[in-house]
């Protein structure tokens, strides 16, 4: 039988974990609080933010959310997020990518101070997960390693490959994987677009992680039996059977590869809810590095 790796239920667990240490901080009268940014009107984008918001007020973190809309002027933005910066009730701020086009997304984000970029966007968090001493981690491949790990597909000593290159999940996630740890320890691989016979490669893999954003662009011949599939893909497709209109696939032939796989993480219900745990995690962290 395949496991299905529920992003939901790992979720729940690390949340009851989160709302402890929250219990504690609120002892010593501290109430960590998140700053949210969030411009224009991608809906994907809205729907996300709502989420955050939502999860913040179940564990029992602060948050506050600046709505602007896409012809805002960038400076605009820089001065909420210094705002953000010298307010001590935000322990974290979020800039919800992606910004619209005519703004530099890596100026307003690189403005966030690293102390409180529970993004794990800015370069000064990037270079210390490089050399492995993670502060922040970006919360999509800290969501996934907490998949892995939690479930008991430790990646130690497994081939790792990844597909997908981007600086928010491919990278770091690779970083991470080879990190000289025990919950990591993984020989990597990462293919991207311009990957010769990909499919040879994604065959080897014990722990194959798409994150191309391309529906079902894994198909079964490229997965080897019995490997671990993790699919951080979320991708809108049109479903006239909905009332939406549409449903969400992931980045992985879920139906094709089920039977041949040992693990595999749905979509939705996988990554996505392990994402936004990691940031409850990361704002967790930086309210209590606050009191250090
Ligand atoms: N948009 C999609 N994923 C993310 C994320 O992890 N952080 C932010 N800020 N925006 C996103």
């Amino acid at each position: 039988m395949t496991k299905i790796i529920d992003g939901n239920e790992l979720s729940k667990q690390i949340k009851s974990e989160i709302k402890e240490r929250i219990n504690v901080l609120k002892d010593k009268g501290l109430i960590p609080g998140l700053g949210v940014v969030l411009v224009g009107d991608d809906p994907a984008s809205h729907v996300y933010v709502r989420m955050k918001e939502k999860d913040c007020e179940e564990v029992g973190i602060y948050t506050e959310t600046k709505r602007l809309p896409k012809d805002t002027p960038q400076q605009e933005i820089i001065d909420i997020v210094d705002s953000f910066n010298s307010d001590e009730k935000f322990h974290g701020i979020l800039v919800q990518h992606p910004l619209p086009g005519h703004m530099d997304e890596v100026e307003v984000f690189d403005r966030i101070l690293p102390a409180k970029d529970v993004d794990g966007f800015h370069p000064f968090n990037v270079g210390k997960l490089l050399i492995g001493d993670n502060t922040f981690v970006a919360c999509t491949p800290y969501g996934v390693m907490e998949m892995l790990t939690r479930s008991g597909y430790s990646p130690e000593g497994k081939h790792a490959v990844i597909v997908g290159r981007s600086t928010i999940v491919g990278k770091p996630l690779a970083a991470l994987l080879v990190q000289k740890d025990k919950h990591a320890n993984a020989t990597v691989t990462i293919c991207h677009s311009r990957t010769k016979d990909l499919g040879e490669i994604t065959r080897t893999a014990d722990i194959l992680i798409a994150a191309i954003g391309s529906p079902r662009f894994i198909k079964a011949d490229m997965v080897r039996d019995g490997a671990v599939v993790i699919d951080v893909g979320v991708n809108r497709i049109d479903d006239p059977s909905r009332k939406s209109g549409y449903r969400l696939v992931g980045d992985v032939d879920y139906e094709a590869v089920l039977d041949k796989v040992e693990a595999i993480t749905p979509v939705p219900g996988g990554v996505g809810p392990m994402t936004r745990t990691m940031l409850l995690n990361n704002t967790t962290l930086s309210a209590e590095n606050s009191l250090k």
